[in-house]
């Protein structure tokens, strides 16, 4: 029996990923262990958004070279082996298996084809001054496929209250800063029959939340079907008590996708609709495709729907190009918009996209961009603490997902937040009702006002 230890980095798309990749393995005899140092095989799926993202799995990738020296293969999948590829092979102290995101239903051959070539560890421990043998070349698998789907495979899901489920892989839009679609390739959208039987399954498996994802998950489309059809559906699928869905694009961001949200009780009243910029002059340097005062509209349309609707965002500083005007338009939109929470990053230029080809001149120094983040999330700060303050107080219907990290409960309000209290571990997988106590930064504590029947 062989033991496997995934450790994801990135978005929900790879933790996702990496489900589905200790789905494969299992369906092939293996174990999933939480610590790699019992591991057979470790695999690290990876993400390249930014240069900070990949620099973290070299330093993990050179840390976790202990266990391989002591047998373990280790592998880099995602995003990072996609996009460095070859160049992985000799990193880090080196790695067996390099695996793009289209490959993962080859892992279980190519991990013994690579395993295989392996030099096996000494039975006793080498002499002083001597060094461990030279091991082979490790393997790269790279290949998209423009029809994998992972169809059929059956992911190993880590949460038993609250499930991802991946309906459009890659991405065709080409926002001038971005990897993901050099990475993960064009879009392609799983078909609604399987997204639904997968959803009824879960269903009636107890689990009493999806999200639906993809990088553009509102541009998903299928025979005719379109995304705000596929909501509704799965909104009404029996047992389902919460759906969300991330991320969507402002673009394709209709009118009836937010009738949907509005109308189906199981559409949770949270939206995560990345701006990326306050200006529409970076917003036309980044091939947003959108204007500020396009996205703005779409903001009305669903707070006029869903007035208590909680809005968070992604945004990017320092863009090439970026001027003190269009920054402080930035800052302006988020004071205007009041977000409930907000994924903020300093532009990280990233080899082979259009940005990196603007002039050099244009680029924005780090010392000025590290002081406009730091400004911006000051500024988020300041508001969500306030918005956050005005909830304390309130009942709120919280799914119980797990044990806290410092004992007790912890589970997710309607509107995505996290909550903390105490309570009796039954409780997780069903919905309580908890009154906001208190916040610290992102989170909320709070008490058990009353236990609801399990989902
Ligand atoms: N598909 C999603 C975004 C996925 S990446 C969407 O379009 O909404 C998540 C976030 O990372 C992006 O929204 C963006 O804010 C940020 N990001 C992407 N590329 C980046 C880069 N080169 N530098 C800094 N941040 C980046
Ligand atoms: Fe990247 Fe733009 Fe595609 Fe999002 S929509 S994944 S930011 S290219
Ligand atoms: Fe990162 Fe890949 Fe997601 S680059 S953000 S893990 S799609």
């Amino acid at each position: 029996m062989k033991r496997a230890y995934i450790e994801t980095y990135g978005c929900q798309m790879n933790i996702s990923d990496s489900e589905l990749m200790a789905g494969i393995l299992a369906e092939q005899g293996f174990v999933a262990t939480d610590k790699p140092d019992d591991a057979d095989v470790i695999l690290v799926n990876t993400c390249a958004i930014r240069d900070h993202a990949e620099q973290r799995v070299i330093g993990r990738v050179g840390q976790l070279q202990q266990y391989r020296r002591e047998g373990a293969l280790i592998g880099v999948t995602g995003c990072m082996a996609q996009r460095m590829g070859e160049n992985l092979l000799g990193r880090a102290g080196g790695v067996d298996l390099v695996m793009g995101p289209d490959a993962y239903r080859q892992l279980p051959d190519k991990l013994a084809e690579v395993g295989a070539k392996r030099t096996p560890r000494p039975a006793l421990p080498l002499a002083f001054g001597t060094h461990a043998p030279q091991q082979p070349r490790g393997l790269t698998v790279l290949g998209f496929d423009p029809h994998e789907n992972y169809e059929g495979v059956a992911p190993k899901r880590i949460s038993a209250v609250s499930a991802w489920v991946p309906i459009q892989r890659g991405c065709n839009y080409r926002c001038t800063y971005c990897i993901v679609p050099y990475v993960r390739g064009d879009e392609k959208n799983r078909d609604p029959v399987a997204i639904l039987d997968e959803v009824r399954a879960l269903a009636q498996d107890g689990v009493p939340e999806v999200t639906l994802l993809g990088q553009t998950v509102n541009s998903w489309e299928h025979d005719g079907w379109s995304f705000p059809r596929l909501l509704r559906e799965v909104a009404r699928v029996d047992g389902i008590r919460r759906v969300r869905f991330t991320s969507p694009h402002p673009n394709g961001f209709t009118r009836e996708l937010v009738e949907v949200m509005a109308t189906e009780p199981a559409v949770c009243k949270q939206l995560h609709l990345p701006v990326q910029s306050g200006h529409n002059r970076t917003l036309k340097r980044m091939l947003r495709r959108y204007t500020v005062e396009e996205y703005l509209e779409k903001i009305e349309w669903v707070r006029e729907a869903m007035p208590n609707i909680a809005l968070s965002t992604d945004v990017i500083v320092a863009f090439p190009g970026e001027t003190d005007e269009e920054y402080e338009a930035t800052l302006e939109l988020m004071r205007s918009v009041r977000y409930d929470d907000a994924f903020l990053y300093k532009y990280s230029e990233r080899e082979g996209t259009p940005a990196t080809r603007m002039p050099r001149d244009q680029f924005v120094p780090d010392e000025i961009g590290q002081a406009r983040l730091e400004r911006l999330i000051a500024t988020h700060r300041a508001i969500q603490a306030e918005l956050y303050a005005a909830e304390v107080g309130r009942i709120e219907e919280v799914l119980v997902e797990k044990e806290g990290r410092r004992g007790g409960l912890q589970g997710r309000t309607e509107s995505n937040k996290v909550v903390t209290f105490e309570g009796p571990v039954e409780l997780i997988g069903s919905f309580a009702e908890v009154r906001l106590e208190s916040t610290s930064g992102a989170t909320f504590q709070g008490e058990l006002f009353h236990a609801m029947a399990a989902a």
